[in-house]
């Protein structure tokens, strides 16, 4: 282990000096790299910052209280010990987003803030997402100033962020610090929610500099913009958040997650809407002195009302309502012609089904308005923190944006929730829907969880009121259900339909090349050129091999000139940014374009080696270190078993070279 240590603080030595002095030595050639100037500015994803306490709180009946700096999110042991007490900490007022009277949570700062979440406990989406990727580049020798991370209080509503923390006014200041100190621009790396965050940036921005020099701003600051994970028509799972809670793997009750969520300014900011409406320019308030339409200013395209789902896959809520009274109780859902009203009594509800434009334009929380005690919070802070927002209208679709080099990063194929079925419990709120159903997407086709024999009982009460409801399944998964599934499925918690929006920031011809995401010699590579795509889906005519996990890379450098766009798509990727394949591509990606001198525009797919000792293995069959011509067998004192003892031949920066 030790000369494990000592060859990796070699290897971090040579590396350092490619990367920092700019200039390497090799034999004939010399190598000019920007490589110094550089800094990376991650912003992590939903509940993927730390928060911190600030305040002295006392909880009765637990050994365990909060005093400042404490951690709350995540802290279990307190969460499992004293959960009202955390709470306390955790929950904010669902209309004005102040902190409870008796405890206030704060982001933490730094690093650590975003690669330190409760480690070990859980080991679902929540923790340390970036350890990995901050790992990876210390070992490549990268700078402690070089990696700066962008935390903030996620549980906030972005126009909150800015008012309460001056949020985007201080990621500026990141970015220009960065100019400074290292004399060139950022590159950022947004994830899951920082994708959001980082878009309402760019507006906010717009209104913060002259429009003259926006987009030199953005030259000067920011090299490129890798999104990962994004949401970007948003994810279906947040509507279950809503109405039914999502633990995340917490040790909590649904209704308890139910409760956390909808306090949160933040939990609409990740609501489906269709990809057709599009809300007016926000320009309107900055230049005119606030005359603005309603919250309802949706424009939607002619193709909203053919499609049957809004461009996603199938409808995202269906819900039964008890059918109590008459047709005048659903005033708010009058509008739903089709509705055939005259079935409803008691003991046989109605089911309402909701696209993606009828959750997020507040339709769908209209419609449940009479029960749900929680809609008119929702339909408020969905007027307040989103239609109404000064600087941008979140929940429409995002334009690629001005930025000189944009990758979009995504897992597919993976099973994808993307409809609900919702039932009344007869319980009181938080706990008064249960979900009676779940359709998932998986590799171009739907399923529903359990068989339709599903059976609901409405119990009537006083004055022909329901007040309770039971229902029964028999639950049996993979049947299959109609609606209209995408060529692939999601990354497991975003839909495909979602996830594959930036496929639109690429321009009319796109260049798809397929490669296995292990190591390979470039045999099993597939490439297409100047395939014709026009605003829709980009499928390229390519096979896969089973048990083979490839990427699809979607690239264009022509459309814009001196700007390139990409599309990375994952198969199967689990938590993508802790994918060693996905921290290879980006490194080598970076690696390539700091070498401006390079011919090609984006980093070769021909083959890929190993770049690290680790990297390196024992092949049993061949009875060799694999990879002969990159790695070598080296015995160093304390390896314990063959694998160890395979090294790379030459350094690191030697392997480097042939991505240049
Ligand atoms: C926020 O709302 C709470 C209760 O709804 C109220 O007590 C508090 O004064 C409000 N704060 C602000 C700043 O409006
Ligand atoms: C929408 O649904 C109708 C009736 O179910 C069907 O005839 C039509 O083909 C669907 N449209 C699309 C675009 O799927
Ligand atoms: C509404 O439902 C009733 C009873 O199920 C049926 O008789 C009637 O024809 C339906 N009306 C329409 C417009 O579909
Ligand atoms: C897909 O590729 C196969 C074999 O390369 C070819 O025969 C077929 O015509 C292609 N299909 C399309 C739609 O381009
Ligand atoms: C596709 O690749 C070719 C060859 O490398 C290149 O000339 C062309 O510009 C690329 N097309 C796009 C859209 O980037
Ligand atoms: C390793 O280095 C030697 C000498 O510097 C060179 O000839 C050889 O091609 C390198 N091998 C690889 C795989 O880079």
């Amino acid at each position: 282990m030790g000369g494990d240590e000592r060859e990796h603080r070699r290897l971090a030595m040579t590396l350092a000096a490619v990367l920092f002095l700019g200039t390497f030595q090799l034999g004939e050639g010399e190598l000019k790299g920007d490589y110094s100037k550089l800094s990376g500015i991650i912003i992590p994803g939903f509940a993927s910052t730390q928060l911190r306490a600030w305040s002295i709180l006392d909880c009765p009946y637990s050994p365990l209280d909060f005093n400042p700096l404490d951690l709350v999110w995540l802290d279990t042991t307190k969460l499992l010990s004293a959960v009202n007490c955390w709470l306390k900490c955790m929950l904010l007022d669902p209309y004005n987003q102040t902190d409870h009277p008796e405890c206030k949570s704060r982001p933490d700062s730094g690093l650590s803030a975003i690669t330190e979440l409760d480690p070990g406990y859980i080991t679902g989406p929540l923790s340390s997402v970036w350890k990995e990727w901050v790992k990876w580049c210390i070992e490549f020798g990268i700078e402690a100033n070089a990696i700066i991370a962008a935390p903030y209080d996620w549980r906030l509503s972005p126009s909150m962020l800015e008012e309460r923390d001056l949020y985007f006014y201080k990621l500026k200041q990141t970015f220009e610090t960065a100019l400074k100190l290292r004399g060139g621009p950022s590159i950022v790396f947004a994830h899951s929610l920082g994708n959001n965050v980082f878009r309402y940036f760019l507006e906010w921005l717009k209104l913060e500099i002259a429009p003259k020099q926006y987009i030199q701003w953005l030259d000067d600051h920011i090299y490129a913009f890798f999104a990962v994970g994004a949401p970007l028509l948003g994810s279906t799972e947040t509507v279950k958040g809503m109405l039914s809670g999502n633990t995340f793997g917490l040790p909590v009750s649904e209704g308890t997650a139910r409760l956390m969520f909808n306090s949160f300014g933040s939990s609409l900011w990740m609501m489906p809407f269709s990809k057709y409406c599009r809300a007016d320019a926000m320009y309107l308030k900055h230049f005119s002195g606030g005359i603005r339409k309603g919250p309802n200013a949706y424009q939607c395209e002619q193709k909203e009302f053919q499609s049957n789902y809004s461009g996603f896959s199938t409808n995202i809520i269906n819900i039964e309502i008890p059918s109590t009274r008459g047709i005048d109780a659903y005033p708010s859902v009058s509008e739903f012609s089709q509705t055939n009203y005259s079935s409803m009594e008691c003991g046989l509800p109605t089911q309402l089904s909701f696209s993606a434009r009828e959750i997020s334009d507040g339709t769908f929380f209209k419609a449940i308005e009479d029960y749900d005690s929680d809609s008119k919070r929702t339909l408020h802070q969905l007027k307040q923190s989103y239609h109404d927002d000064p600087v941008l209208n979140p929940l429409t679709p995002w334009d690629r944006p001005p930025i000189k080099n944009v990758f979009c990063i995504y897992g597919v194929d993976s099973r994808t929730e993307v409809g609900y079925y919702f039932a009344p419990s007869g319980k009181p709120y938080p706990d008064n829907w249960i979900i009676t159903d779940v359709i998932y997407e998986i590799e171009g086709s739907l399923v529903s969880r359990t068989k339709t024999a599903l059976t609901v009982t409405i119990i009537c009460g006083k004055r022909g009121k329901a007040v309770a409801a039971r229902s029964t399944c028999s639950c049996r998964s993979g049947n299959q259900v109609e609606g209209n599934p995408g060529p692939a499925s999601g990354d497991e918690t975003v839909p495909y339909h979602s996830l594959s929006w930036c496929k639109n920031w690429l321009g009319p011809r796109v260049n798809i090349t397929r490669a296995p995401q292990s190591e390979h010699d470039g045999s099993d590579v597939q490439v297409e050129l100047n395939v014709e795509h026009h605003n829709e889906d980009v499928v390229p005519n390519m096979t896969r091999s089973p048990r083979v996990k490839y990427i699809t890379y979607y690239e264009d450098s022509e459309s814009i000139p001196g700007r390139r766009t990409a599309v990375w798509e994952l198969d199967k990727g689990g938590n993508i940014v802790r994918s060693p394949a996905l921290m290879r591509e980006l490194w080598l990606q970076i690696w390539h374009d700091i070498h401006a001198d390079s011919p090609s525009k984006f980093v070769t797919k021909a083959k890929r080696g190993p770049l690290r000792d680790d990297d390196c293995y024992w092949d049993y069959g061949k009875a060799r270190c694999a990879w002969p011509e990159y790695c070598e067998y080296r015995y160093v004192f304390g390896d314990v078993h063959l694998g160890q003892s395979c090294r790379l031949r030459n350094s690191s920066a030697d392997a480097l070279l042939h991505y240049v």
